[in-house]
């Protein structure tokens, strides 16, 4: 499948989403985290909330160019087979490993320092314990992006507290025109921090 084609394929599940209420990630985010990909040159990329697996598409659609691969984990049964056919129909199966399990008791099971890259995009009441526990396996100058954080803030207080107490830099960035995400870039002090 041509790239064309796949850009079609993402415009159609993108509406798909919208009129099911499927809550995708928006263009632009995708856009973003395909650049980021891209100019950080990332191969182990791993995301949290599949759901039917357009970001998962984007995600990978990127670290093929990068001859990389994204692991995506979906605790929702129905959701995660709902991604394995999207993403086998516009053949990015090889690029892609699709988990159904929930994340946290996934995550520690990866080793550590290894993802470059770390998408969260799922229960926003929860994103500080899933960046609690990914932390670790990111390398460093690796990176977290996490989604939401300007629409559901006050979902999230918990994750601001966490970064304000372990006084974790990062940035947020408005992408959407009522949303944005949050970057964190995983540096190496004296200590092994963020
Ligand atoms: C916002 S949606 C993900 C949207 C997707 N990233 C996209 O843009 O196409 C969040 C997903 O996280 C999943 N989820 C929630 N809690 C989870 C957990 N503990 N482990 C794994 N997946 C989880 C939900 O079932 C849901 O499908």
């Amino acid at each position: 499948m041509t790239e064309i084609e796949i850009k079609k394929f993402l415009k159609e599940l993108k509406e798909y989403g919208i009129d099911n209420e499927i809550p995708n990630i928006s263009e632009t985010s995708a856009k973003f985290l395909q650049d980021l990909i891209a100019i950080s040159w990332a191969k182990n990329v791993l995301e949290i909330g599949t759901a039917n697996g357009y970001s998962t598409i984007n995600l990978a659609l990127a670290c093929k160019k990068n001859s990389g691969k994204v692991v995506s984990i979906e605790f929702s049964a129905n959701s995660h087979n709902q991604a394995r056919k999207n993403i086998f129909q516009v053949w990015l199966s090889d690029y892609t490993e699709l988990v159904n399990a929930n994340a946290l008791d996934y995550i520690p099971t990866f080793q550590d320092d290894f993802f470059d890259f770390i998408f969260i995009d799922w229960m926003k009441r929860r994103s500080m314990d899933f960046l609690d526990l990914s932390r670790p396996k990111l390398k460093k100058w690796g990176f977290v992006i996490i989604d939401d954080v300007i629409k559901f803030k006050d979902k999230m207080l918990s994750l601001y507290e966490y970064i304000e107490k372990k006084v974790i830099e990062y940035n947020i960035l408005p992408l959407d025109s009522d949303d944005g995400v949050m970057m964190i870039v995983k540096r190496w002090k004296i200590e092994k921090i963020f």
